[in-house]
């Protein structure tokens, strides 16, 4: 069954929501205006309610006025309608909490009772963890011992990333959460899952004829998948220097996009047969066994200072909060190899960065060349056909194929052939975030990672990060506002490819057909 259509039939339950965090940036930019545009389109049911929790007290009042600021700056959706809004924030409510106090966890039990009195709850509890990752295990713990897990109904708790620095981290979390939750209770966020490209990937690959039957490397050249920000650390200096790239975008996002791509076709659109088919691709990732094979693929990079859409920018080294001296990377580029029958031998190239050029997320599927024929025997340059999938924030698929100049013998002319889907007239695409929470309210957890994909992620990045830590002299600084060291342009030149331009870097020579109006 189409999993829109299976969606659609698995309803949201009213619950209460526990939003741990309530007064950080995650809630505001995300969570208060994903809970609207769900609200707005009647995706949440009347009967729910929303606690905010953080340690600094705050009236109800002065709580939903936040909760409207956030909606007004960072929604989808503007508040026009002012008895919705009245009817949404009264399902608002907060309540101070420290974190390490039993007590105020069995106040929030009593105010739960209250609460689901009110909205005639039917007693199922969601917890939104929006605290850093030392902070789940005791937050756990009080929710159990308390009572709070006592629920009549479901219980489930959604993790913000980073879930861990490395597998003996992860594995440690995991065990704190394990003794209070069960797996299926666990929704781990990596919100790359929730873009609605991401989740095309699955569709455009096994709903079309022409694509399917070619997704191997008798037909495959290499894949490449480019993640770039023009963005810094901003005001996460201290976080980031301890993270940089290898952790920060490839543990999860870079490595959960590889494993769309890569995947066998799940038996069914359940979201297990569907994290079963990821988990194999994860486990068939070829390690890197030496730390010159890590050198060899694995390049690592570090903005210096320079300008980005015209603005003068600092080095990372002079960011907020950033050690003068770190050799934390800002650029990662990686040649991948999945070690199965379908993938051997083709080459996945990832690069991640900040302070690129411009924002944007893209797949490249390059196919291989066509012997060359004796139409074109004076060709030596077909350009191979393409599909390049663009996931944010321009969202479409284009495909490159080679025709005829009009007029003339045997020209060949690239043409690009694109479907525009952000660039639909009314299409208002859901942040990830919506997605998401709605999913985890429905007890979907497709989108969600497993605790094996997350154990086998970091198995394959610790081994960089270990050869990482031996010697930092492959460390190459960039200037910001390029596109990150030379040698990740060596990496594809050994293997005779180069990275195709992404989003704002078109080619010339390529007629596009486009809804886009280009
Ligand atoms: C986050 C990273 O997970 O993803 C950030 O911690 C990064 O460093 C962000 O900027 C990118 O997400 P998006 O959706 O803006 O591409």
């Amino acid at each position: 069954m189409n999993q829109a259509i299976q969606s659609e039939l698995i309803p949201a339950q009213g619950a209460v929501y526990y939003l741990f965090g309530a007064t950080g940036d995650l809630a505001k930019r995300k969570l208060f205006p994903a809970l609207f545009s769900l609200y707005k389109e009647g995706k949440l049911t009347e009967n729910f309610a929303v606690v905010g929790l953080a340690r600094r007290s705050r009236a109800n009042e002065q709580f939903r006025q936040d909760v409207y600021e956030s909606i007004v700056e960072f929604c989808r959706y503007k508040v026009d309608d002012t008895e919705l809004w009245n009817r949404f924030a009264e399902h608002f409510e907060y309540m101070p909490l420290d974190i390490n106090n039993v007590d105020a966890f069995r106040e929030l039990n009593k105010l739960t009772d209250e609460l689901n009195r009110k909205f005639d709850i039917p007693d199922n509890r969601l917890f939104y963890l929006a605290l850093a990752p030392s902070l789940f295990g005791p937050v756990s713990f009080n929710l159990r011992d308390s009572g709070m897990l006592e629920a009549k109904g479901w219980t489930r708790v959604i993790i913000e990333k980073p879930f861990g620095y490395d597998l003996p981290s992860a594995q440690e979390l995991n065990n704190e959460l394990s003794q209070v939750f069960k797996e299926e209770e666990i929704f781990r966020i990596d919100h790359y899952l929730g873009k609605e490209m991401v989740q095309n990937i699955q569709v455009i690959r096994f709903a079309n004829a022409f694509f399917e039957p070619l997704w191997n490397n008798n037909y495959i050249a290499n894949v490449q998948i480019t993640l770039s920000e023009t963005v810094g650390v901003e005001d996460r200096g201290g976080y980031y220097d301890k993270s940089g790239a290898l952790r920060d975008m490839t543990q999860n996002h870079m490595l959960q996009m590889l494993t769309m791509i890569a995947m066998e076709p799940p038996s069914s659109l359940n979201g297990e047969h569907i994290r079963d088919e990821k988990v194999k691709v994860l486990r068939s990732l070829r390690p890197y066994a030496t730390s010159e094979e890590v050198r060899a693929n694995v390049i690592r990079g570090q903005y210096t200072s320079g300008v980005v859409k015209g603005t003068e920018l600092p080095a990372y080294r002079e960011e907020d909060s950033v050690n003068p001296e770190s050799t934390t990377e800002t650029y990662l580029a990686a040649k991948v190899a999945v070690d199965n029958f379908r993938w051997a031998g083709v080459p996945f190239y990832i690069r991640t960065g900040k302070r690129l050029p411009v924002k944007t997320t893209e797949v490249v599927i390059e196919f291989k060349s066509m012997p060359q024929n004796v139409l074109f025997a004076q060709r030596h340059d077909l350009s191979p056909n393409l599909l390049v999938i663009r996931v944010n924030p321009m969202e479409g698929i284009y495909i490159k194929v080679n025709a005829k100049t009009p007029g003339a013998d045997n020209e060949v002319q690239p043409v690009a052939m694109e479907f525009c889907q952000s660039c639909q007239i009314g299409l208002n695409t859901p942040e990830a975030y919506e997605r998401l929470i709605h999913d985890a309210v429905r007890g979907d957890s497709t989108y969600f990672t497993r605790w094996d994909e997350v154990a086998q992620a970091w198995e394959f990045v610790d081994r960089i990060a270990a050869a990482w830590k031996e010697s930092q002299d492959d460390l190459h600084m960039y200037p910001a506002g390029s596109w990150g060291p030379e040698a990740a342009d060596k990496l594809l030149a050994a293997d005779g490819f180069h990275w195709w331009p992404v989003n704002g870097q078109e080619e010339d020579n390529v007629i596009w057909v486009s809804n886009s109006g280009k």
